[in-house]
């Protein structure tokens, strides 16, 4: 088994303490750990995440690939969902490929990485939508409709749309080459339309929630038809899962149990919000992952630490001051990126700019140096810090590390007496936006 510690690494020297093995709040986690691997806990009948990188079986990836290769075959995928729905597999997309020409970073070799990506139904805005349509208009695009319920919104109304381009354009037989459902085995108006169209469908399984779903063809699909490997996303996450139970069970060595004790200590000691800092351009989709994953797990009954984010350094120059000087509710949780490829800063001979003093560094190291700094200016400022290095960007460590989120997510929930799996709250807007749109039956 890969060790953890190659892969991330938690630094809790800013963090202000934290709570060690033997006290309190440790032993609170591992007793919330416990509870959830023994499946007692609320909300025990949505743990189908927890063996899932274990599970998975050969007969579903290899489906998958085979649908990716067919998406892959269009002139680009536009994907349909929201929430749990779609942001899992943007978090992955948007990390590990080129922002500009859709090119993959990595792993040069796979094909077809530079497939453009678009997303639709994860809001309902309408200028965004018109133009998507226009952009599509005439194109051979392929559509992932995702959706768990298969009766949501904002995701509906946008493959109503797309669908009825496609159908107006492609015989049934080409239909089932372009557009690929994901959603329950049996429930919900998309699982029908699909059986009816006899288009290729993925089933979530009733024991995976939106927001744990991203090992689940719900992620695998768009990530794959990306140009990712999601064998290896899987391997990162199945290494993650061996080690939490395995030699990392202990609290010393468990960095989901870690993580988890350590916002409840700040929580209690009155930093309701929590905000995670990336310095990654690519990294601004785990952000909105992340607070998806925490807000709607743990902001129930009147509790819950608030999850905010922002991208690094931009936001010294706009959220900066804040951080350094507002209100003290606030810690931090810092991706810290150790090895990305990038420029040398070259050496100029007459040095207008000043800059000849970084020259013949990486830039990588100067953004490095940049948070190392803000570390130090925050925490000095009252912020408590947690640094999370990543050895790197790719699949294997993106898996690891968007499993450890989930698993300490169980655990942080469990340590503030929430169920991490339900979001009745999401139901209030909706039951007003129905009555007032007129749905029947509202
Ligand atoms: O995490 C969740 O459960 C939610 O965010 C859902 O993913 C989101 O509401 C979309 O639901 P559905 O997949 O049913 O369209």
């Amino acid at each position: 088994m890969a060790d953890v510690k190659e892969i991330l690494q938690l630094d809790f020297s800013h963090a202000a303490g934290s709570p060690g093995s033997g006290s309190d709040l440790a032993d609170q986690a591992v007793a919330a750990r416990d509870q959830l691997e023994s499946r007692q806990g609320p909300g025990n009948d949505y743990l189908g995440w927890l063996d899932l990188p274990l599970n998975i079986a050969e007969a579903e990836l290899a489906a998958v690939e085979a649908a990716a290769q067919e998406i892959q075959a269009a002139e680009a995928l536009v994907i349909v969902g929201i929430g749990g729905s779609y942001l899992g597999a943007r978090t992955v997309l948007e990390a590990l490929r080129s922002p500009f020409d859709q090119q993959h970073q990595h792993h040069q070799q796979q094909q077809q990485q530079n497939l453009p990506v678009y997303y639709a139904g994860h809001q309902m805005d309408a200028g965004y939508h018109a133009a998507l349509y226009k952009h599509l208009a005439g194109k051979r695009y392929a559509v992932n409709v995702i959706s768990k319920s298969g009766t949501t919104t904002e995701p509906g109304l946008a493959f109503r749309s797309l669908y009825g381009d496609l159908s107006a354009r492609y015989a049934a037989e080409d239909l089932r080459k372009l557009v690929f459902a994901t959603t329950d085995a049996s429930k919900g108006s998309l699982r029908k339309l699909a059986d009816e169209a006899g288009l290729t469908s993925f089933t979530i399984a009733d024991d995976v929630g939106g927001r744990y779903s991203v090992l689940t063809p719900v992620g695998l699909l768009p990530i794959a038809a990306g140009g990712l490997d999601i064998r290896r996303l899987v391997a990162g996450a199945r290494t993650m899962r061996e080690y939490l139970k395995g030699s990392g069970k202990d609290f010393a060595n468990n960095p989901a149990l870690q993580y988890a004790a350590y916002r409840n200590a700040q929580y209690r000691a009155g930093k309701k919000i929590e905000i995670m800092a990336a310095y990654n351009e690519g990294l601004h989709y785990l952000g909105e992952w992340w607070k998806q994953l925490y807000g709607e797990s743990e902001g129930k009954n009147g509790k819950g630490i608030f999850p905010a984010s922002v991208d690094l350094s931009t936001d010294l120059h706009s959220m900066g001051q804040w951080m350094q000087d507002g209100e003290r509710s606030i810690f931090e949780t810092v991706l810290d990126v150790a090895d990305v490829a990038g420029p040398i800063i070259e050496k100029q001979p007459n040095d207008a700019d000043g800059l000849n003093y970084l020259a013949g560094r990486e830039l990588n190291a100067v953004n490095r140096t940049a948070l190392q700094a803000t570390l130090e200016a925050h925490s000095d400022g009252g912020v408590p810090c947690l640094r999370i290095e990543l050895n790197r960007l790719d699949e294997f460590t993106l898996g690891a590390l968007l499993y450890m989120f989930q698993y300490a997510c169980g655990v942080s929930a469990y340590m503030l007496g929430v169920n991490p799996f339900d979001q009745p709250g999401v139901e209030a807007y909706k039951k007003n936006m129905f009555r007032m749109l007129g749905k029947p039956g509202h």
